[in-house]
């Protein structure tokens, strides 16, 4: 379908997120290249982008090149690209409100576990679910994730635990990445917890997982990239190692849920694996945070799991002044942070991890897309980038934190199409 291209118009402030080497690290975080009363021709991509007196004096030189285009006013409202939530686990099964009401009275998220529920209570809900079932869990969610501005989206498998279980969601994800507007990408995380099958023998699922689950997840072209939940009582360094290793070998990218749960190692060892992003990072050490900025591997805090555990938040001013590229996530998932919002994320991530509000945007959208390997062509309103965009309800950017609680997204457009 040949797309036409559209002038949008009386734009009171267009957030670009400009960017040339693809991270704005450091103190260039707080550089998101807001251009006031601004103009924005795009089709699929970003065309061009300017002030409404560049575009008055450009006009008939682009209306020559743009030949079908539509104009559109924007009604003196802010502009910002989509979110990127580069870590969500949305498609699941079942519902564990019961043990967030436990965890309230005092209960830990590791006591539950050991008690048979956590994700092994999610692990047997998705394995009584038809694939059908997980897509609409995935659908509702997303769908939900996307009128709050989330335009690209990251889902994980690791609630089936066997080889056909975790191809049900993968298929789901599959589904879910071919028929809904979002750009969704997907993880194969068959090492996010023990099945009770393995429970005394928990190198011989690691060897399922290598074995049996990874090539048939590479065969198939189910995940982009392989994920494992490197923490106490989880992966050991050691398992996770093999694990990853084995993945990049079958031309998977590496992610690490790291030092979540306690401080690990494992966002070393996602630094020296080259991975593409280490998640959590609620205990991360200093010296993993400079080995995190010196391979690139992208820090993906998801303060919304903080919040809802009630641990510490990650320490987010360490790594942007360290120069770590700073990502912001929701982890959306049935068991530690059951919430979808990026502008809560936002919030969060201003409020409990000190990061200024342009910081927070660079993070939850460029950075985003960094941590999925997407920052080239996603994440930011630059020429050529594609046009996947926000309108919100306000004139000023900083409303997204400082008017908390609410919706602020009217409008949002993936691919230059409007979907909300
Ligand atoms: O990212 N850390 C591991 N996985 C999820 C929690 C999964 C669950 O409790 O269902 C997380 O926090
Ligand atoms: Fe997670």
């Amino acid at each position: 379908m040949a797309l036409s291209t559209t002038v949008f118009t009386n734009i009171s402030q267009l957030v670009t997120v400009a960017t040339e080497s693809g991270r704005n690290t450091g103190i260039a975080m707080n550089n998101i290249g807001v251009i006031d009363n601004a103009v924005m021709i795009a089709g699929e991509k970003v065309e061009w982008i300017g002030t409404a007196e560049e575009y008055h004096t450009v006009k008939d030189e682009l209306h020559t090149r743009f030949t079908n285009y539509n104009t559109l006013d924007i009604g003196g409202k802010c502009v910002i690209p989509g979110f990127v939530d580069s870590h969500t686990h949305v498609v699941f099964a079942g519902n564990r409100s019961g043990e967030f009401a436990r965890r309230l009275q005092g209960v830990s998220y590791q006591q539950i576990a050991s008690e048979g529920g956590g994700i092994l209570s999610t692990m047997r809900a998705v394995r009584n679910a038809t694939v059908d079932e997980l897509y609409e869990t995935g659908k509702a969610l997303a769908l939900s994730a996307m009128r709050y501005g989330t335009t690209s989206m990251e889902i994980k498998s690791g609630y089936g635990l066997s080889l056909d279980a975790e191809l049900n969601q993968l298929r789901a994800i599959k589904r879910l990445k071919e028929e809904l507007p979002l750009r969704i990408t997907a993880t194969f995380l068959g090492a996010h917890d023990f099945p009770p099958e393995y429970a005394d023998n928990r190198d011989g699922y690691v060897d399922t997982v290598i074995n049996e689950m990874l090539p048939r997840v590479a065969d198939e072209q189910l995940a982009v990239y392989c994920d494992v939940f490197c923490d106490t009582g989880y992966y050991t360094l050691e398992q996770s190692q093999r694990i990853l290793e084995s993945a990049a070998a079958l031309g998977l990218r590496v992610k690490v849920h790291a030092d979540e749960l306690s401080a690990f190692g494992a966002a070393g060892l996602a630094a020296s694996l080259g991975a593409v992003s280490a998640d959590h990072l609620l205990f991360v050490s200093d010296t993993d945070i400079d080995a995190l900025k010196e391979a690139g591997t992208v820090a993906a805090l998801l303060p919304g799991t903080a919040y809802t555990l009630r641990l510490p938040y990650a320490p987010a001013r360490r790594m942007i002044e360290s120069g770590a590229t700073v990502a912001l996530a929701t982890d959306c998932n049935p068991g530690s942070c059951f919430m979808e919002n990026m502008q809560q994320v936002l919030s969060l991530a201003c409020m409990n991890m000190k990061m200024s509000i342009e910081e927070a945007i660079t993070a939850a959208t460029l950075h985003g897309a960094a941590a999925l390997n997407m920052n080239a062509s996603c994440g930011s309103l630059t020429k050529g980038y594609n046009a996947d965009f926000l309108v919100l309800d306000t004139p000023h950017y900083a409303d997204l934190v400082y008017h908390f609680g609410v919706n602020h997204v009217e409008q949002v457009w993936i691919d230059g199409v409007r979907r909300v």
